[in-house]
């Protein structure tokens, strides 16, 4: 094990993000960033028990604040971090206000990633890997996701996304427009990123149709969890990207233990490159959408 690195990763606690703080564990310190105490303290022993090193850091990614606390915690270790792994990320079918007052799966999926990374970010040691987990249903042409009348990223600009308000003509499934435009904006600023700072590497993961994870568990009913835990492991074409949280997280941790210098690459469930939708590939629709997260996120006092 190289014990001189540290990587940190959100939302380690379930599903894709537990899979990859235990293969993330093999090649250094795990700096488990998650909101629950007595998840975290488990999955810390857990990773000892194995006889290596994890720390854990208590942080609600959607507040802001915590974002901010958090992340001065972790540049106080003083640890060579190679690598943050942006994955806390929720999909609530019912709509909820942050701590700020801004809609939850925004505040969680795009503001805290965007924040914690801003933190954070020039503290990494050179050529670090930041990864950001997204979702192709960010695409209005993604096959699977067009199949079951999801309609793509519906951003109108970061105030409003913060307010709840998404461009009409939207999913008629509860949530999915809130998710698929929270995606759609950590993915264009990850892209924005790459080309802003060539001291350190970002890129892009689309994990795949993961079954057995909590996304979207408190909401969805019997069915619907069954549709994604087993059916869609079967079906074409949802079959196509299908996907486990071990083997998510063998490609996950791969692109954050990377030193070729790889940046601004969006990877699909396999690891290769895949192609985001035609807005979030626009420099200028990346650069607006940095531009007015950093201005919403200046608001906070
Ligand atoms: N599963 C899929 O098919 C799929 C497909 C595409 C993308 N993704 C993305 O993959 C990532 C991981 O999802 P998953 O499927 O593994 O879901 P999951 O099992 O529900 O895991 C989500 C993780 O995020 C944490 N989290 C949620 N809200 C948080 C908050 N406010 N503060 C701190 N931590 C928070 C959860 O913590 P607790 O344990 O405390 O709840 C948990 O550790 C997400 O970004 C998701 O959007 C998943």
């Amino acid at each position: 094990m190289e014990n001189n690195k540290a990587y940190i990763i959100t939302g380690p606690t379930s599903g894709i993000g537990y899979a990859t703080a235990l293969e993330l564990a093999k090649y250094g310190t795990v700096i488990l960033v998650g909101r629950n105490p007595e998840k975290l303290d488990r999955l810390q022993k857990e990773i000892k028990d194995r006889g290596q090193d994890a720390l854990s850091v208590i942080c609600d990614i959607s507040d802001m604040k915590s974002v901010k606390n958090a992340a001065q915690q972790i540049i106080a270790l003083e640890l060579p971090i190679a690598g943050l792994l942006n994955n806390a990320g929720i999909m609530p079918a019912k709509a909820a206000k942050s701590a700020q007052g801004w809609d939850m799966t925004f505040a969680t999926n795009h503001l805290g990633a965007f924040a914690m990374t801003e933190a954070l970010a020039p503290h990494l040691t050179d050529g670090a890997n930041i990864v950001f987990i997204t979702s192709a249903i960010e695409d209005p042409e993604r096959k699977p996701a067009k199949i079951m009348g999801m309609k793509g990223g519906r951003y109108l600009s970061a105030e409003a996304s913060a307010r709840g308000e998404w461009k009409a003509g939207g999913a008629k499934m509860p949530g999915i427009d809130a998710y698929a435009t929270s995606k759609q904006c950590i993915l264009a600023a990850a892209m924005a990123f790459a080309r802003e700072d060539v001291r350190l590497q970002y890129n892009a993961v689309e994990p795949g149709i993961t079954r057995g994870t909590n996304l979207g568990g408190e909401s969805t009913n019997a069915f619907i969890r069954f549709l994604f835990g087993h059916l869609m492991a079967i079906i074409p074409p949802f079959s196509t990207y299908s996907s486990t949280p071990k083997k998510s997280a063998r490609v996950i941790a791969k692109i954050l233990i990377d030193e070729s210098g790889k940046t601004g690459v969006y990877f699909d469930e396999k690891g290769q490159p895949m192609l985001g939708s035609v807005q979030v590939r626009d420099p200028g629709f990346q650069a607006r959408v940095v531009a007015e997260t950093r201005a919403l996120l200046s608001t906070i006092k």
